[in-house]
Formats: C-alpha cells, structure tokens, sequence
C-alpha cells in the first residue's frame, strides 16, 4: 500500500468511526443494531492502520529530525489509542467502567471527536491528494483495488476486524458482562434510574406550585395543564428501558399519562406530523405522530413519584430511543 493509500484509508476510517459513533447515539431501536456491529468492525481495521502508519513514519521522522511533525503525529496517535483502548476496555471488561464520574465509554467517544480535526489537519497540509487523486489514479482505481495486493491488504484487515469485536465481546462474556445492543451495560430492573444529564447540566429548581405544561401548535387551541390536571387525564403504567448514552440501561415500570391523552384533550389537528417536546432547561426532542402515540408523559417511577433529579414534574418516556431524548422537566409540547 503506497503512502498517499494509506493516508486515505486512516482519514476514511477515522471519520467513518466517528460517524457511526455519532450515529449510535439516535439508534435506539434493536433494527439499528447493524450500526453497532459496523462501528465495532471498523475498529479491528484502524488499529491495525494506526500500527502501519506508525512503522513507516516513525523512523522517518526521527532520522530526519522533524521534532515539530514528530510531536504532532504523536499527539494524533495518542488520542488513536485513546479512542481504541476506551472502546475495547468498555466492551472487554464485563463491567461498567468509569474514571471519575464518566464512563469509560463517554471518555473513549470525546477521545474519538477530538481526533477527527486533528487527524485532518495532520493529514490534509502534505497530502491534499487525498482530496484530489490524480486523474490517472482514478483510471487505475479498479485494477489497483482488484489486484493481489489489494486483497491480501483488505483480507488482512477484514480479519483483524472480526478477530477484535470477536475477541472483545468473548473475554466480556468470560468476565460475566451483559451488554445491550447498543453496548450499555444493564443495571439491576425495576429501580429508579442513575439521575444524568448530557453534558452534565445540573437539576434545575421547578416550582410544582406555578408549574404547567403548555400544548401548542396545531391544535384547537393552546393549553396548559398543572400537574393535578395532567394526572386528571388517567395514569397509566408501562414497562420501558431507559438506555443512556453513557453507557447503562435499565428495565423499570413508569406511570404517566399516554402523550396521546393529552394531544387529544388539547384537539390535535388530524393531519398533524410532528410533536416536538421541550424542557424548561431548553433540551428537546422531535417526534413522529406515530412514535408520539407510544410516548408517556411519566410522573412516576419504580413505584414512587418521580424525582426532581429524573425529570419531576414530568419527563417524556420514549421507547426505542436513547435516553438523550427522554426530555426531563418538560414544560412545553409543540405540535407541527
Ligand atoms: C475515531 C473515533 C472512534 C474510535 C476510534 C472508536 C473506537 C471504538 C472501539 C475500538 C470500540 C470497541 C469495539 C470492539 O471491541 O468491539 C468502540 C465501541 C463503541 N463506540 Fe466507539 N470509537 C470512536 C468514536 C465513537 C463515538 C463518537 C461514539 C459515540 C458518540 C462511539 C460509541 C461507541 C459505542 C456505543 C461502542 C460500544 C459498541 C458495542 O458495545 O458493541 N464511538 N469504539
């Protein structure tokens, strides 16, 4: 493989993992488990580029003394191994693992973010080929990509790839880890879940005296309901798991009104498509009219009322969603 192939495939990986790992925070539903499995394969293949690159380059710039390049490349391949590391501890460790007061798997997605701009600025400068492969390249493409070398190149990283989401997900398994599709790690059913927030906003202060959730849009006309009037409009109880991006997931019975109770008692127009929900600190999600009608505007948890720190007054429970869309403290419905 030349250089300049090279460059390409590690940039190409890079962001793929990034952008698969992205992506796993909206798949919620176990149809989306294939991103799971691609971004798991994707490691196997950019660990094994990381290690070439490093062979070649390494003596290269030390023998030419480019202590500038040198300490950048190092910078680069410091957050590669962060990023890798993080995720094969996360799924090979049969438990959840945090550093501090973040999951390993947080800290291993921030690692991979941040090494997508600097992999481009240490690659883009000298390789903007990258971006513009010569004519005669692109004419060659297919007999390049089919010749011997190329499969073997390909074969070699197919099989690391599946050697390392194999492995990691079998030492896990020895070590008595469960993990969901999405990787989080399930925490015991039925208790009231770990009290988060995305980028760790804290609770804010809601006063149940003056508070009142507001339906709006298209509908017969606006309305609000206090909590008392919510509860009027008849609890329900449901079974859901919540599944946090950082990492766990938890089984555990809700009891709250169907956001479809409350739509109809506020005259929802017939052709209406989407149901955005909001919460007094100004997170939201965007829901589907159908996706809306398995929601419940939850005021309860585990048998108890809800706590502030979930979401008290009432916070949103989604099915088939990560918990990122599981609005807390809602104090506005939009119907559009
Ligand atoms: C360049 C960036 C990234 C790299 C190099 C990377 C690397 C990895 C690795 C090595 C694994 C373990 C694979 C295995 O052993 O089977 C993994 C798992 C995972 N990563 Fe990433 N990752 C990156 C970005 C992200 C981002 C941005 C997110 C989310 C925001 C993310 C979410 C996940 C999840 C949920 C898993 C667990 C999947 C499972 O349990 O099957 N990753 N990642």
């Amino acid at each position: 493989m030349t250089n300049a192939s090279l460059d390409r495939l590690l940039a190409t990986l890079v962001l793929a993992m990034a952008a698969t790992g992205l992506l796993t925070l909206w798949a919620g539903s176990p149809d989306a488990g294939w991103l799971f499995t691609v971004h798991d394969l994707l490691a196997g293949a950019l660990a094994v580029a990381i290690g070439i690159k490093l062979r070649r380059s390494l003596p290269k710039a030390i023998g030419g003394r480019r202590w500038g390049r040198l300490a950048f490349a190092l910078a680069v391949s410091f957050m590669a191994v962060v990023a890798l590391t993080g995720g094969i501890l996360w799924v090979g460790s049969g438990e959840l693992l945090t550093v501090g007061r973040s999951t390993v798997l947080t800290l291993h997605a921030w690692a991979g973010l941040v090494l997508v701009p600097l992999v481009i600025l240490h690659l883009l400068p000298r390789r903007w080929r990258l971006l513009r492969p010569s004519v005669g390249g692109v004419r060659k493409l297919p007999d390049r990509l089919l010749s011997r070398r190329s499969l073997l190149a390909g074969g070699a990283l197919g099989l690391a790839s599946i050697a390392l989401w194999g492995g990691a997900s079998f030492v896990d398994r020895l070590r008595g880890g469960a993990r969901r599709f999405t990787g989080s790690r399930w925490l015991p059913a039925g208790a009231v879940p770990p009290a988060t927030t995305f980028f760790g906003e804290p609770t804010p202060s809601v006063d149940l005296a003056v508070w009142r959730v507001l339906i709006r849009g298209r509908v017969a006309g606006a309305r609000s309901f206090s909590l008392a009037e919510l509860r009027a409009l008849g609890e329900t109880d449901h079974v859901a798991v919540l599944d946090c991006t950082s990492g766990w997931a938890i089984e555990t019975p809700w009891r709250g009104v169907p956001l479809s109770a409350v739509l109809s008692a506020a005259g929802v127009a017939d052709d209406a498509a989407l149901v955005e929900v909001h919460s007094v600190t100004g997170w939201g999600a965007s829901l589907s009219m159908e996706e809306a009608h398995k929601c419940v505007l939850a005021t309860g948890v585990a048998g108890g009322d809800l706590p502030l720190a979930n979401g008290a007054p009432c916070r949103l429970v989604v099915p088939d969603r990560r918990g990122l869309d599981w609005v807390k403290w809602v104090a506005d419905v939009v119907v559009t």
